[in-house]
């Protein structure tokens, strides 16, 4: 079988834990290549809501094999919090289910020590992270002094290693941010409980994927936050720290160049952004409103993670264009369609403008949007409320528009569009 990846195409939040959710039925393995905890994916089953934030959301299923690859960051702690509350809730969590990739590399308190540190540093700049440390543990990683999934093996040395992870945090903590210095030795009993409880768990994940595809089994790869949130390709530097397009998929999970099949991009009907950052479809009137709802609904526009309102605007045709194409995106999942129901418009913004210049493309990518005004086109909007609507057929005239225009801006089918967050409130297309 080829490697199927699902991705998001904006700044993350796109409803992809739905979205895997789905597809991972009957899939032998879902596998997260690239973040940590900062990621938040919200899956409603039933009168259950589900909230990950690290391990795969395809492991609801339970036959489906969970993995968290090379390029993830692993917070001990919270990996073991999600493993219990899938057991309290009757999901098995054994080796059998859940692998861990040996050069994972893990988050401890001083990397979000150092997040707030930094971020509190940055004043006026800030980037408005999640606080979960992920922007250190990626800097560890590139400085070559990160501690890694495979060092819990072995508890002697993994003590030594700990020590000295934490006084190197600590100089910095001390020296360059003027923060108090964490006790390692106070912290270290519990990393060393941490690491007894993770040992099973740590494998070459990449041969396990490898097997599972040779044998004609599914795989599905899991992509955290978005495309426009890229450390190399998104908008720099209101960012992430790993590496969450498509491709990375395949270093992120250990396994070489093999041939890959479907690449499903998960676009919301309209942008979302957490955090700092530009957002030239952002939009600050009384639709701001609606699109984001109260925070009364799981499925409002507030961060998983965080807990804060997203900024919300119009569907930024040309971001999309650009996300189908660094990632290869070969269909879409457009999610949460029926927010749009009872707007006075429906606007996408199909180009760009600078003085009397439309641009269709980013001449540099996107990470300087100031400049850069939109421009929309006006859709007919519609009142029918969508969420009991599972076929085609039935959407009003004027959303079967939108999606039409979605694709023609695109330039790749909506395979499925999602009405609400209950897994059956879906319509599949045949593309
Ligand atoms: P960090 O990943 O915590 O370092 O945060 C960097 C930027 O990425 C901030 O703007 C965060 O709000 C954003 N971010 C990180 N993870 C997610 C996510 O899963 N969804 C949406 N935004 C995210």
């Amino acid at each position: 079988m080829a490697l199927e990846i699902v991705v998001g195409t904006q700044w993350g939040d796109e409803g992809k834990g739905r979205v895997v959710d789905m597809l991972s039925a009957g899939a032998a393995i879902v596998a997260r290549y690239n973040g940590g905890d900062n990621a938040g994916h919200t899956v409603t089953v039933g009168s259950t809501t589900f909230k990950l934030h690290l391990l795969p959301s395809g492991m609801i299923h339970p036959e489906t094999m969970g993995i968290l690859g090379t390029g993830v960051v692993i917070n001990p702690a919270t990996l073991l919090k999600e493993m219990d509350m899938l057991r309290s809730r009757g999901l098995e969590v054994t080796p059998q289910r859940l692998r861990l990739s040996f050069a994972a590399h893990l988050i401890t308190p001083v990397h979000q020590a150092l997040d707030a540190a930094q971020e509190a540093a940055r004043g006026k700049d800030q980037l408005g992270t999640t606080g979960r440390g992920i922007g250190p543990a990626y800097t560890d990683r590139a400085s070559r002094r990160g501690l890694r999934a495979m060092d819990l093996l072995d508890l002697d040395q993994f003590a030594e290693k700990f020590k000295v992870h934490i006084a190197a945090a600590n100089l910095a903590l001390v020296n360059l941010y003027h923060a108090e210095p964490l006790d390692g030795a106070a912290l270290l009993p519990e990393y060393l409980n941490f690491a007894r409880q993770l040992q099973p768990y740590v494998d070459d994940v990449g041969r396990q994927v490898q097997a599972a595809l040779a044998e004609g089994k599914r795989v599905l790869a899991e992509g955290a936050q978005g495309t426009l949130l890229d450390i190399d390709l998104g908008t720099y530097p209101f960012v992430t720290s790993s590496s969450s397009l498509a491709p990375a998929a395949l270093t992120g999970l250990g396994i070489g160049i093999m041939p890959v099949g479907r690449i499903i991009g998960v676009t919301k009907a309209f942008q979302t952004r957490v955090g700092a950052g530009p957002f030239p479809t952002e939009v600050m009137d009384e639709n701001a409103e609606r699109l984001r709802g109260t925070g009364s609904k799981p499925w409002d526009e507030f961060g998983t993670t965080t807990g804060r309102p997203r900024r919300v605007g119009w569907l930024d045709g040309v971001l999309l264009r650009y996300a189908v194409r660094i990632n290869g995106v070969t269909e879409q999942t457009l999610t949460k369609m029926d927010v749009l129901s009872g707007l006075p418009v429906q606007r996408i913004c199909v180009a760009y403008r600078t003085g009397d210049k439309i641009w269709d493309h980013l001449p540099m990518g996107p990470a300087d949007l100031s400049t850069f005004e939109a421009v929309y086109e006006d859709l007919p909007s519609w009142d029918a409320d969508l969420t009991g609507i599972r076929t085609w057929e039935e959407l009003p005239s004027a959303a079967k528009q939108y999606v039409c225009r979605v694709e023609e801006v695109s330039g790749v089918p909506v395979s499925y569009i999602s009405v609400g967050p209950e897994r059956d409130q879906v319509i599949e297309r045949s593309v």
